[in-house]
């Protein structure tokens, strides 16, 4: 959602904020904004759009010097995107600047009680009630420095946040805290760095604290301390950072979009890495061992996600209950949060989730969790809130993933899925040979994606035919039903073309009214149980002057007589077959996007990681 870097040490720290800005670019980028105190007076600078627009207005007022400071990029819930709602937020009294990512439940309330107390707001903001908050809290006199402001403050409020925070008056301070949403603290040489992710701090060191909910650290160039809200000390746990640099630069590519989908083979290969045993026919996941015995009784799955990892879950859903005999339902966090769903004795709930610190996802795992649910997660980012949350998991081992479009977490949750259900369905009634079959087809999904890869100037010109329809259908059947969603997703987030995904069947029942001449449907139609009965869809289609463009399996010659562009993929067993089915669509929401001219990797509105519900 917002991009937090705060800064402690003994160098200027104003180009050290930016670059490690730019690097959580992609968490929010409608607005940016720095304070730095120098010569013991706080600076401020905040523009609209992106960090290099900051970086301009910077160079045009004079550049700041100070050796502490913050700075954030914002993606709006609260307020318009206007310079005053941007970050960092002023107090009105006590030069005290804070940036915070997350939302403040109670800011009416507070916000209602500051005024009374004669407080002045300039945004509409709930970060700037906090900021007033731990103003009106502040009073050196009386032994409330910014660290014991910050925690008294931080006891009032009901929410989410990462805060950094700073103040005029303790010039050598940096006071940050988490609840909910993440934050590490980089320790370097005479120098601190924070940030809500460790691609702002990895270029500095690969020390860290890792915070837990509800931490306090005050950080000077001569040490820390950590404590709670309620001032308990805490021991810190430092940890080291395993990003390396060149994972998160683009490295030759246009765009990390483009990067990612390229890197779906060598990040499979490295999901995969030691968790497939063929000769024995057996799934080595270390991650559930201490709950093997629970998974042996379990009558129910839930797999609950938000957007592309929902997608991701409902092919989970359908490999559970296909090839582990299990009864699964794959649902939206946000709803199934809210309507009050039952948990049996022997019910598993598993979040699937790139980031671990999606809003709606955390809320229905705690909701699961406290009806009495094993929690397992599906998680890429190590750390999150949502790994810590659950009691076992499986981790995807992709690598960050910065492209606001998911494409290289799907496959890898596709393919962490799959290994769950062989996990479970060994323990039931599959067999081991049938499972060897299984990881021996899992394990050539890298070089297939390899292939198709290689068709990436075909997959551009077909996209390049149809850029300019601004209605899309994608359909698809059975496993590849959810691919049609994710080809949609990926086609309207990116190129902002309307796209709808649906069953191919559900097609006759209403959506079948919108095909008009030329209109471009994508048909998932590679080779499986449901193959015969897409082929009447897809002439369902033409025959109402639809063009059709089907990905299909390699060798079917036949279904070039029916639509228009055909892509291919290798052959591989139905279940598995999202894994390759989604690369041409990936490829083809990319290049429509680049060919109308849009940025890639932030798309308008869009968030990486959604922190809100
Ligand atoms: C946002 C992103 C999507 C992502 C979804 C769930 O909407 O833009 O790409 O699929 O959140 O994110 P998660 O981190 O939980 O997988």
């Amino acid at each position: 959602m917002c991009g937090i870097v705060a800064y402690v040490g003994n160098k200027p720290c104003q180009s050290l904020l930016l670059e490690g800005l730019k690097r959580l670019e992609y968490r929010g980028y409608d607005s940016a904004g720095i304070a730095v105190i120098q010569d013991g007076k706080l600076n401020i600078c905040k523009s609209v759009g992106r960090v290099a627009n900051l970086e301009d207005k910077l160079e045009s007022i004079g550049n700041f010097s100070g050796k502490i400071g913050l700075c954030h990029t914002r993606w709006a819930t609260h307020g318009g995107v206007t310079d005053a709602n941007a970050h960092p937020h002023v107090d009105d009294r006590n030069g005290i600047a804070i940036i915070h990512n997350g939302i403040i439940e109670n800011y009416a309330a507070l916000k209602t009680y500051l005024e009374e107390k004669g407080h002045v707001f300039r945004s509409q903001t709930d970060t700037e009630v906090l900021a007033m908050l731990i103003g009106e809290l502040y009073c050196p006199a009386e032994g409330i420095d910014l660290e014991k402001a910050v925690q008294a403050a931080l006891r009032e409020v009901t929410g989410a946040y990462a805060i950094a925070v700073i103040c005029e008056h303790e010039p050598d301070t940096l006071v940050v805290a988490r609840k909910g949403s993440p934050l590490i603290v980089g320790i370097g040489a005479d120098e601190y760095i924070v940030a809500s992710d460790a691609a702002a701090i990895v270029a500095h060191t690969t020390r860290a604290i890792t915070l837990d909910d509800y931490n306090v650290v005050k950080i000077t160039t001569a040490g820390f301390r950590t404590s709670t809200i309620h001032d308990v000390p805490v021991t810190p746990r430092i940890e080291q950072l395993e990003l390396e640099l060149q994972e998160i630069e683009l490295g030759g590519f246009s765009h990390f979009m483009q990067k990612e989908i390229h890197e779906q083979p060598k990040a499979l290969r490295n999901c995969l890495r030691g968790r497939t045993d063929v000769r024995d026919g057996r799934v080595i996941l270390g991650g559930l061992g201490d709950h093997a015995k629970e998974l042996t009784k379990l009558r129910h799955v839930v797999l609950t996600a938000q957007g592309t990892a929902l997608h991701a879950a409902m092919i989970g859903e359908y490999m559970i209950e296909d090839l582990a005999k299990i009864p699964a339902i794959a649902e939206y966090a946000s709803e199934f949060r809210y309507r009050n769903p039952i948990i049996e004795d022997g019910t598993v709930v598993i979040a699937v989730s790139q980031s671990g610190e999606t809003a709606d996802t955390l809320a229905a795992l705690i909701e699961a969790k406290e009806r009495g649910a094993l929690s397992l997660g599906v998680i890429n980012s190590v750390g999150s809130s949502i790994s810590r949350l659950t009691d076992a998991g499986v981790y995807l081992r992709v690598g960050p993933e910065i492209g606001v479009a998911s494409t290289k977490a799907f496959t890898g949750q596709v393919a962490v899925l799959t290994l769950i259900t062989l996990f479970l369905a060994r323990r039931r009634y599959m067999s081991a040979d049938t499972c060897a079959e299984y990881l021996k087809a899992l394990e050539t999904v890298p070089d297939k994606i390899d292939q198709i890869l290689t068709q990436n100037d075909r997959i551009r010109r077909v996209t390049e035919k149809y850029v300019d329809r601004e209605n899309w259908l994608f359909l698809g059947r059975g496993y590849n039903y959810p691919t049609a969603l994710e080809g949609a997703l990926k086609l309207k987030e990116i190129s902002y073309i309307h796209a709808e995904g649906m069953p191919a069947a559900e097609m006759k029942h209403g959506p079948i009214a919108l095909i008009n001449e030329g209109m471009p449907a994508v048909f998932l139609a590679n080779r499986g149980r449901q193959y015969e009965k897409v082929m009447s869809n897809i002439q369902e289609v033409r025959a109402r002057g639809g063009h059709v463009i089907a990905v299909a399996t390699e060798g079917d010659e036949e279904i070039k007589r029916y639509a228009h562009d055909v892509l291919y993929v290798p052959d591989i067993p139905e279940p598995l077959s999202p894994m390759l089915t989604v690369v041409p669509l990936q490829l083809m929401a990319y290049h429509a996007a680049v060919l109308r001219g849009h940025d890639v990797d932030k798309p308008r509105n869009l968030a990486k990681s959604v922190t809100v519900e």
